[in-house]
């Protein structure tokens, strides 16, 4: 065992060596916490202080149950934050960004002042193309500069961005771009994975089929010879990006206008387009960045999502360059060519802060300690992880092996809608494997149950946030309903979905999903969405999907399929219906296990228990089924 590790409560908790460049800057939690519950608004009025502002805010909050404005009448520009106030300072030749592709050398950097140039210009070719503020751009792009110049772009001229995941499918995309009414799609050709290309302007024809909003299509042509252009409607990064002048001064935004939607799998069929607004969101990247992530001047930091997640959105491009870091990305997978290619790049780059998920933390502990042990991984300080519960074991190891037991592991809690970090364990506090930890100074987070009082130390309960905060989100676009269902379910609070439990230190260990959602390799997916792309194969009547254990993934999709009449059920429909979600949403949401069955219990009122299908496969007791039809 570690010197450093001490068991408390029957738990153990593991107390690191001060990182190099002592704790967080925040102090001690207890310190910090008091100081916010004190003077919440004078907290979060100090941290938006440290940013530059068009109009100084009148009030720091507004708060009209459900509905919360922040750092109300002040003026901004996010960009600004991210890239004028350090390209205009002696942080100019600061490198901004890193791009590594698949291939080692096969690098881009990209400095403050060269990145603040790419941004402006690009700005100026989507004002070229019409796109004014207000407007929606979807983004649908592999993880290259071009993906984050893009998005800034939009920022910088005050257009809502929509950025999907280059891993989605075709009716993934079209549902998105419907719903955002998106004017212009920026995308590539290609995006490389594995050494194969990822044909995505394929998947936009695709998609644009019936999307009206849809007047221009941006792409980035990355493969030689070039792919064609086909309509007037499709112009050429590059060309757009030449014909456009260099300077664009920032749009001045409202702190409430919108500045990106985000959509996130609901518990119906159509995902959930989440708003973020411009300043509260700032604000809560950039705290969460500077003071959980603790950045110094000399870091580089490495997170591994894609900026088509919220991950990406928050702690790749937002946070860290509001924060003036040197962010590092990457089109690789983390075993291809081999297990250790992530690590050579840690080395390589003199990686300190390193990102990542669960998911992929398990999945190196399966390929062994020598892949990492061949690379130096001392430049690591602090070490994260993101999107699902971190398992004790993966912990362990993580902070082991990665970590050279030396780094703070910070197991953050948050969603796509709470924009930032909520809960988590600052570095240089004592950490409990298994426990995210407590709500950081900003955030007031509690377990309740159904009626909203809190649960003692030890029981499992809801996970609420019991106060506003300035970057949660502010809409559901186009159902307001929904929205108002997280501040409504419970005692007023904002409930996040997700089960959870206290301990009496006040740390919170989040157990999973409340709800039907299933989170495989860190994404979230509903079963209603999966359901509905079986549904719509011309052999499937009806489907029911839950989630089931798996070691690597944290969970996989497993599908009970009830086939139309003139059906049989065979291993060739199996592989085809596995295909057909593949092509309709994604590699992410492919069932790794299909059955075919008779029936499917139901409520009475004709609602599917995916819980009695759960029990069933896991062999446990169902609960309650006095609703089930039979
Ligand atoms: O269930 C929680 C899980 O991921 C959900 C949010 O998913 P999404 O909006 O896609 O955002 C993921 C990245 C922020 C949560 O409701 N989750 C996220 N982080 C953790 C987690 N579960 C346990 N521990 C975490 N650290």
């Amino acid at each position: 065992m570690d010197g450093n590790v001490d068991v408390k409560r029957g738990e153990r908790v593991v107390r690191p060596p001060p990182s190099p460049g002592e704790g967080s800057r925040l102090g001690d939690w207890e310190t910090a916490y008091a100081r916010y519950r004190e003077d919440p608004e004078g907290f979060w009025a100090a941290v938006a202080g440290e940013l530059e502002w068009f109009r100084p805010w009148d009030r720091v909050r507004e708060w009209r149950h459900p509905y919360a404005r922040w750092f109300v009448n002040g003026a901004l520009n996010i960009t600004h934050n991210c890239l004028d106030r350090h390209a205009s300072g002696d942080h100019r030749n600061k490198v901004a960004l890193i791009w590594r592709g698949e291939e080692e050398g096969d690098e881009q950097v990209l400095t403050y002042r060269q990145l603040h140039r790419e941004v402006m210009r690009f700005a100026n070719a989507l004002k070229n193309l019409g796109v004014g503020k207000g407007d929606t751009v979807c983004i649908y792009m592999p993880l290259v500069p071009e993906q984050i110049v893009a998005m800034l772009a939009c920022a910088r001229i005050g257009a809502v961005h929509s950025i999907v995941f280059g891993g989605f499918g075709a009716s993934a995309l079209h549902a998105r771009i419907r719903d955002a009414k998106a004017k212009i799609i920026v995308t590539a050709d290609v995006g490389y994975r594995r050494g194969k290309r990822v044909a995505l302007k394929t998947i936009v024809d695709e998609a644009v089929v019936n999307a009206p909003s849809v007047e221009r299509i941006i792409v980035l042509r990355r493969t030689r010879p070039e792919l064609e252009l086909y309509s007037e409607l499709e112009v050429d990064y590059e060309e757009c990006m030449a014909a456009a002048d260099a300077f664009c001064p920032p749009e001045v935004m409202d702190a409430e206008d919108p500045l990106f939607i985000l959509y996130t799998s609901g518990t119906t069929g159509t995902p959930k387009g989440i708003v973020h607004t411009c300043g509260g969101y700032m604000v809560g990247a950039y705290y969460t960045s500077q003071y959980v992530f603790d950045m110094r001047e000399n870091d580089v930091y490495w997170c591994t999502a894609d900026p088509g997640w919220i991950t990406g959105h928050s702690y790749i491009v937002y946070g860290p360059l509001a924060a003036g870091a040197t962010v590092l990305i990457t089109e690789t997978v983390p075993d291809h060519p081999d297990p250790g290619v992530w690590w050579r790049i840690i080395e390589d780059f003199g990686v300190t802060i390193f990102y990542t998920a669960p998911t992929a933390i398990r999945m190196f502990m399966k390929f062994g300690e020598e892949w990492p042990k061949r690379s130096s991984l001392d430049s690591l300080r602090l070490i994260g992880s993101v999107g699902e519960p971190l398992n004790p074991e993966a912990f362990e190891w993580y902070y082991r092996v990665i970590g050279g037991s030396a780094c703070p592991v910070l197991d953050t809690w948050w969603q796509t809608e709470t924009g930032m970090h909520m809960i988590t364990t600052l570095a240089g506090e004592p950490m409990k494997p298994g426990f995210a930890g407590r709500p950081i100074p900003g955030v007031a987070a509690d377990v309740v149950d159904r009626e909203g009082n809190p649960v003692q130390p030890g029981v499992g309960g809801l996970l609420v946030i019991t106060e506003p905060w300035p970057a949660m989100m502010r809409a559901v676009h186009n159902n307001d309903e929904r929205y108002r269902q997280y501040w409504t379910t419970v005692n007023g609070y904002y409930t996040a979905g997700d089960l959870a439990v206290k301990d009496e230190d006040g740390y919170i260990m989040v157990l999973g999903r409340a709800d039907d959602i299933i989170i495989v390799a860190g994404h979230n997916l509903g079963t209603a969405e999966v359901e509905s792309a079986l549904v719509s194969h011309e052999a499937v009547a009806e489907a029911a999907v839950i989630g089931i254990p798996d070691a690597l993934k944290g969970q996989a999709v497993k599908a009970f399929v009830i086939l139309r009449l003139g059906h049989a059920p065979s291993e060739k429909l199996k592989s085809d219906l596995v295909y057909h979600v593949r092509m309709s949403i994604g590699p992410i949401a492919m069932p790794s296990a299909i059955e075919f069955v008779e029936s499917l219990p139901k409520t009475r009122s004709g609602k599917i228990m995916r819980r009695v299908l759960k029990a069933q496969e896991m062999g446990i007791d169902p609960g309650d089924i006095s609703t089930l039809e039979e």
